[in-house]
């Protein structure tokens, strides 16, 4: 069966590495994911930090909202010490440090980077974040993704080239209102509400998180999905060359 579906690492190989860390890329990467997935923020001197939620609390042994600490601040947090003792030590990442890890080993996959402003919209953000790539010579294909429609729009007003893909829960019409607007090029829907509802938009247009059992992972590719975001990207490799 000819799959043309690709793996995308969410958060990196989060099922078995501290997420969105250095450590979670490289290990994707080296099981194959043809695509990383991460979620950025800005720190209270607008640096850009690589991390999922808007607080540090779960993921570090620190506490309060990323945009109350400097980058000096976060730099002390232990980013590994929650997942396992193994990986004690572990920093947060900046947008930067990912980047040129990607670079040094000239990543040419997908590097989905989300925005994370659905909780909170950070000012700037979106026109920094197109800054920081316009400087930059990059082999990775680019993807924004955002559940906040509003920063896709503004990024979208900024540079009318950026490749955008909206992520949404359940939000079905909001999804069609944007596809109307052409702001995005692809969706990003949770697999749970896309197994209930088929999609109208083309399969090779969607790609679908959290894809992690067997029969969501056969789900997508069975239908040749343009890619599934997964926690196990070494897991879905596997099946993939097995169908
Ligand atoms: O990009 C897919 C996925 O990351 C969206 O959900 O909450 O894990 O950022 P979340
Ligand atoms: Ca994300």
């Amino acid at each position: 069966m000819q799959i043309d579906t690709k793996i995308i690492a969410h958060r990196g190989s989060r099922g078995t590495r501290p997420e969105n860390t250095l450590v979670s890329f490289q290990t994707a990467i080296n099981e194959g994911a043809e695509g990383i997935e991460t979620d950025v923020h800005f720190s209270k001197d607008k640096q850009f930090i690589i991390m999922h939620d808007e607080t540090v609390d779960r993921t570090t042994n620190g506490t309060g909202l990323i945009m109350d600490k400097t980058l000096g601040e976060i730099k002390k947090l232990d980013a590994g010490i929650r997942f396992s003792e193994e990986f004690k030590g572990t920093q947060v990442p900046t947008l930067q440090e990912v980047v040129n890890m990607l670079m040094k080993i000239n990543f040419t996959g997908i590097f989905n980077l989300e925005l994370k402003t659905n909780k909170i919209h950070y000012p700037g953000l979106e026109r920094a974040v197109y800054e920081y790539f316009a400087g930059l010579r990059y082999p990775f294909q680019l993807i924004y993704s955002s559940f906040n429609g509003k920063s896709l729009e503004i990024l979208n007003k900024i540079d009318p080239k950026a490749y955008e893909a909206r992520l949404f829960k359940t939000a079905a019409k909001q999804a069609k209102t944007l596809k109307r607007s052409k702001v995005v090029e692809d969706f990003h829907p949770d697999i749970k509400w896309i197994k209930q509802h088929p999609f109208y938009a083309p399969a090779r247009h969607l790609r679908p998180w959290v894809v992690n059992s067997t029969e969501d992972m056969q789900y997508c590719f069975e239908r040749n999905m343009a890619a599934v975001i997964t926690d196990y990207p070494g897991r879905a490799v596997q099946l993939r060359s097995e169908m």
